[in-house]
């Protein structure tokens, strides 16, 4: 995939309207509905910043959340979850879909802005249309949730082309849903000439940097729960990573492949064939393929579980591990501090629990120490960097979780693969 792609400071804005992709997709507070971290709209300021300060009229786009935006569907999705069909009506629906309003993201937004934002009451109905007609230069418009359209997941050139008919040029900045190819993130791309925005142009220079061209050695750090899950990762790092770091749930099918006792440990007992050839495969290709060599295991997945310190592989029975060991910090921390750039996709070990967030932290930790360029995949490993507290030290924290890792399995992503090439 081609990463050297036109930004807005490679076509004229100013006095342009502009449509402008977000990833708005925020936590929010399940009861209350305020947004519990405004990363993501943080994230879009520097682009929109620009946008308005060179004269455009900014119309931002996102989705937020999984909607349903038909009835029927919602109707048929509810039964399935064994409400009583009698109790779905038109107004239930409605208010679930009021519950995935933008109009929170618009008063956060024009809080960080320091200016209004004006709220449209739909997509491209008669409301936004003539709130996108009437808007001026530095004026900034936020359009409803992308996904209240039915065509919006379908990417349904109609509803790209309506996107499209209300401005002059296309930005995306959204890294985080550059995975989908929906009307939004890359339908509209057929209809308006596209580049990307600032936060998509990190995201670019700094995972594609790691992949395309890696300062090496090129140290891989994969973790999490489940092998099936990493599979498409492993296999495009193992082409191109000098080291390849495994801890997490993950590791113990690796170590059961290998004739490991792991206990009651995360086992797929299906990938185990997988991981046996994988590390075959590494040898073969020269790949240094770090696998731990002991273990922090508890009595049960629990905060405050007992734990033992023991040799991977050798987990006893009623025992399940959660974390990677000291030795393996060990370890793994070498190979770390000797790397030219690291990609870090996966805690360590259940970090959420105190007691076995030592991998985990102990990683970040090598990370914010080493010279290496540090590029951390978004979703868990970002969530752990950050509540470790290590945020600043790293060269970049995706905003991506789903994108990065289809990034890091060098699959094309439709958002990025839509906008002009430099
Ligand atoms: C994300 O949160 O990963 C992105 O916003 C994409 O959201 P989605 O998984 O609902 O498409």
């Amino acid at each position: 995939m081609n990463y050297s792609k036109k930004t807005v400071k490679d076509v004229e804005v100013s006095g342009k309207k502009v449509l402008l992709r977000c990833d708005f997709n925020v936590p929010q507070d399940k009861e209350t509905g305020a947004i519990t971290s405004d990363k993501r709209i943080v994230a879009a300021l520097p682009t929109i910043q620009y946008l308005l300060e060179q004269g455009a009229a900014v119309i931002a786009c996102s989705h937020l959340g999984k909607p349903e935006a038909s009835f029927d569907k919602w109707v048929k999705k509810q039964t399935e979850k064994g409400k009583d069909p009698a109790s779905l009506t038109q107004e239930k629906w409605q208010k679930s879909l009021a519950k995935l309003s933008l109009a929170p993201v618009a008063k956060r937004l024009g809080e960080l802005l320091g200016k209004e934002v004006i709220m449209a009451a739909d997509v491209v109905g008669e409301d936004a249309k003539a709130k996108a007609a009437a808007l001026k230069p530095g004026e900034i418009l936020l359009l409803e949730n992308t996904r209240f359209e039915k065509g919006e997941t379908k990417n349904d050139p109609e509803l790209a082309k309506a996107m499209a008919s209300m401005a002059e040029l296309y930005v995306s900045d959204a890294f985080g849903a550059v995975h989908r190819a929906h009307a939004s993130t890359a339908g509209v791309a057929d209809y308006l000439p596209a580049v990307s925005g600032f936060l998509i142009q990190k995201e670019l220079d700094f995972l594609g940097g790691a992949i395309a061209n890696p300062k090496r050695p090129l140290v891989a750090i994969l973790g999490g729960a489940k092998v099936s899950s990493k599979i498409g990762v492993i296999n495009n790092l193992l082409e191109i990573a000098d080291t390849i770091i495994i801890g997490g749930g993950m590791s113990y099918t690796f170590s059961a492949a290998q004739g490991g006792k792991v206990g009651n440990s995360l086992l797929e007992t299906d990938w185990m064939d997988y991981s046996k050839d994988m590390i075959a495969k590494a040898k073969d290709k020269g790949v240094t393929f770090l696998l731990p060599v002991d273990t922090v295991c508890g009595d049960k997945f629990s905060p405050d579980a007992k734990s033992q310190i023991v040799k991977a592989g050798e987990i006893p029975d009623g025992w399940e591990g959660l974390d990677i060991g000291p030795e393996t910090v060990k370890l793994y921390c070498d190979a770390v501090s000797g790397a030219g750039t690291v990609i870090w996709n996966g805690p360590m070990g259940v970090f959420e629990f105190p007691a076995f967030a030592k991998g985990t932290e102990a990683m970040a930790e090598a990370l914010s120490k080493t010279s290496a360029i540090t590029v951390i995949g978004g979703g868990d490993s970002a969530a752990a960097v950050e509540q470790l507290g290590y945020a600043d030290q790293m060269s970049h924290i995706s905003t991506g979780g789903g994108a990065s890792l289809e990034f890091l399995e060098g699959k094309e992503l439709p958002g990025v693969a839509c906008l002009l090439d430099k």
